[in-house]
């Protein structure tokens, strides 16, 4: 008895690998009904190929499926037909309204219990880990309906915190979002994560099924349904080859695929080959794929090309009427974030010497440098939440919206400068407040005269 005591302890401790996911989608707002049809639709595949549903996490706002303007109420698409599958049966929420957060998506990440009050990640080092997000980006950050915004310093220190705690095996991240490949600019070769993303660090990521192509059952939903990237690794995924699929052969044919953008891998690329079964295990959810780009809108479009869709399609005067103030208020709204941001880069300019204001205003704006001063673009985007004016027309829950976040690289461009201007990231901090605290001010002051 003794001696087989002794055996059984020598033993090591076998823990049966276990899968996991974690799925985010960052918008709120019925113009965004595509981000929560991707994220429904990547619970349903999770969940029917194998992953236990107590090992699936899923937040998002969960506004749309309700949302007085979905035709079909309590339901979601993301494809159209005469048949397709509605995702937002049996899709169990974890996280929903307003505590959906930036912070939130970290803390079940790392497995933090003190942040949040609900499910957390609970894997170990023998487990593999999935995580989807989809959403709103711009260099260097991705959006939460509640904001502020999550930046890649913030991403990246997460990922080391779940390395350190031995939380995976193998964790693959796919990330759809506009500018997604800026969000992985350190990941090691050998650290056991594989991160894939809808686009470069300089473009945007494509809507899709959007405008006339938004048809199910005969009705037009009046929003995109898709994303481009996401339908194409989920409807891949929905044709079951999860068993033989490996990752490098799904990621070249969605990169093909997704031919709007840039689908790009980081990474460690040694489990290239095996089988997605190995992380998302099998599938039954089996459908035709549907030509995926049909209505595919550079997603910074989406909102215009929407509103002037339903302008189009307005039947009656009063109806037609209210489409077009919208048209107008979003053409508004993105000519304010413009002058807001061409206004930083020149008062980030302001010092310099006269002859070369011009050259240094036009670099910030429109030069594509590269990353290095990640504390200071966190600090300022995190200054444009908090001091620059909401927009009006795009769901904003600060001053980042799914229009404005490609000018996270005018903070980027004015953070790599800041030697050159001799500011620190203080002083800079403070500029971004002052000049968005005055176009706040500004921005109420009209809408005054307005009322
Ligand atoms: C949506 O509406 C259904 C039916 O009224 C209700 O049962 C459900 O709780 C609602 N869901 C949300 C997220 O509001
Ligand atoms: C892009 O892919 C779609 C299929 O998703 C295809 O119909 C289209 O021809 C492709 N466009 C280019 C330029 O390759």
């Amino acid at each position: 008895m003794a001696l087989r005591a002794a055996l059984v302890a020598m033993l090591p401790a076998v823990v049966a690998a276990e899968k996991y996911a974690v799925i985010a989608a960052g918008s709120a707002g019925f113009m965004n009904y595509r981000h929560q049809a991707d994220a429904c639709h990547a619970y349903q595949i999770m969940l029917q190929s194998g992953v236990p549903a107590d090992n699936i996490i899923l937040m998002m706002q969960d506004d749309v499926a309700n949302s007085s303007e979905n035709p079909f109420p309590g339901q979601l698409f993301n494809k159209p037909g005469e048949n397709p599958p509605d995702v937002y049966k049996g899709c169990k929420v974890d996280y929903s309204g307003d505590i959906v957060t930036g912070q939130l998506f970290m803390d079940v990440l790392t497995g933090n219990t003190e942040g949040a009050k609900g499910k957390v990640l609970k894997s170990g080092a023998s487990d593999t880990v999935f995580v989807n997000f989809v959403d709103h980006g711009g260099p260097g950050i991705i959006a939460f309906p509640n904001g502020p915004v999550l930046t890649v310093k913030q991403l990246s220190k997460t990922l080391k915190t779940m390395q350190s705690k031995k939380m995976f095996k193998q964790m693959v991240f796919y990330m759809e979002a506009c500018e997604s490949g800026s969000m992985f600019p350190d990941l090691e070769k050998d650290g056991k994560i594989l991160a894939v993303s809808a686009s470069n660090a300089d473009e945007s990521s494509w809507g899709t099924y959007c405008g006339d192509a938004a048809m199910v059952k005969g009705k037009n939903v009046g929003s995109c349904l898709g994303d481009l990237f996401s339908v194409n690794w989920m409807q891949d995924d929905d044709a079951g080859k999860f068993k033989s699929e490996t990752f490098r052969s799904q990621i070249s044919k969605v990169t093909k695929l997704t031919n709007k953008s840039h689908v790009c891998s980081f990474g460690d690329k040694s489990f290239e080959d095996e089988t997605i079964g190995s992380v998302e295990t099998a599938s039954s959810l089996s459908a035709s794929p549907s030509d995926t780009a049909q209505g595919a809108v550079d997603a910074r479009d989406v909102y215009l090309t929407q509103a002037m869709w339903a302008w189009q399609h307005a039947t009656d005067k009063e109806s037609k009427q209210k489409a077009w103030t919208r048209v107008t208020g979003i053409m508004k709204d993105r000519e304010a974030d413009e002058a807001l941001f061409a206004g930083l880069a020149a008062a980030a300019c302001a010092d310099v010497n006269p002859e070369r204001l011009v050259q240094c205003q036009h670099k910030f704006l429109h030069e594509r440098m590269e990353m290095t001063h990640m504390d200071c673009h966190h600090e300022l985007a995190l200054a444009v939440h908090e001091h620059c004016p909401a927009s009006e027309y795009h769901h904003s829950a600060g001053g980042w919206n799914g229009f404005n976040m490609k000018f996270a690289r005018v903070l980027l461009n004015i953070c790599e400068g800041q030697e050159a201007l001799g500011k620190s990231t203080e002083q800079l901090v403070h500029l971004v407040q002052e000049h968005c605290t005055k176009a706040s001010r500004d921005r109420a002051a009209e809408m005054q005269i307005l009322v």
